[in-house]
């Protein structure tokens, strides 16, 4: 199987839009071979015309999906750096106010979507003899805040899911990071939490810099291409506004 795996070849998910479809743009401009996964084939469809990545529609959290998917990657080649980027939010609500399915989706795509494609290709990883994960969290995952228990508890636990398997895979040779975001201003990242634009707007108000997507791919891309040996355990990327969870600049 060695001989077969390609290196420089990602599978990236979340790829239909924001950060993840940022990364994709980013590792192809730099002559990777790049799987480009999400739910939603059309937007996938318009990314592989525009970049040359191989496009796959999937459900990251169901199991037919994701056994599809490695099938088809597996068929393509193979890969030796799975990137997780699919994830995001859904409510603000306090704990005492909760939406169980809010909850349920939160955890469902951000910690078991994660699991699901990580333990999935760990065995096509570990065979390239230089395997990379790369787990997009959230400084949410690093400290709450109010009305983010639901997201917190979520990006806490694909934290603590990246930090196990760092010691884990090791034996493997195989090097896991995550990067950890503040405030990024997508195009839909705040609409799916909020559920209306003036709310969604409201985020990033006043804020004169946020992050961009293509900011959080550039990290993303620098941190997969480094040597190999050099593994940046976890890289918290904030915009200068945002010194803090609890800290951002608003100048109006
Ligand atoms: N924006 C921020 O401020 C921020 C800050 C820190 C961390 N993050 C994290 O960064 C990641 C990307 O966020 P973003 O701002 O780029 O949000 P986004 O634009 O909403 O992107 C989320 C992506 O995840 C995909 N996705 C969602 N559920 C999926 C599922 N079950 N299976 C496959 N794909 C799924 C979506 O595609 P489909 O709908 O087509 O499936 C979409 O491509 C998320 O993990 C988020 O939690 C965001």
């Amino acid at each position: 199987m060695t001989e077969e795996l390609q290196k420089k070849a990602a599978l990236v998910t979340g790829a239909s839009s924001g950060i993840g479809e940022a990364a994709v743009r980013a590792l192809r401009a730099d002559g990777w071979t790049v799987f480009a996964v999400a739910r939603r084939a059309e937007r996938l469809a318009a990314l592989e015309r525009d970049t040359g990545a191989v496009a796959i529609p999937a459900d990251i959290a169901e199991d037919d999906d994701v056994s599809r998917l490695l099938a088809q990657v597996t068929g393509a080649g193979g890969i030796d750096t799975l990137i997780n980027i699919a994830g995001g939010a859904r409510g603000a609500d306090k704990v005492g106010d909760a939406t169980t399915e809010d909850w349920e989706w939160m955890y469902r795509v951000n910690v078991l979507g994660t699991m699901k494609l990580t333990r999935a290709f760990l065995p096509m990883l570990r065979a390239t003899g230089e395997g990379t994960v790369l787990n997009l969290t959230s400084t949410a995952g690093l400290e709450a805040y109010e009305g983010g228990g639901g997201y917190n508890a979520a990006k806490f636990g694909q934290h603590a899911l990246t930090n196990a398997l760092r010691l884990e895979e090791a034996d493997h040779n195989v090097r896991v990071i995550e990067v950890a975001p503040g405030l990024v201003q997508t195009e839909e990242f705040a609409l799916n939490r909020l559920g209306d634009a003036q709310a969604a707007g409201k985020v990033y108000q006043g804020v004169e810099k946020p992050l961009t997507a293509e900011d959080v791919a550039d990290v993303v891309r620098y941190a997969v291409t480094l040597p190999h040996h050099v593994n940046l355990d976890q890289i918290v990327i904030r915009p200068v506004a945002q010194a803090g969870t609890h800290k951002l600049i608003r100048k109006s």
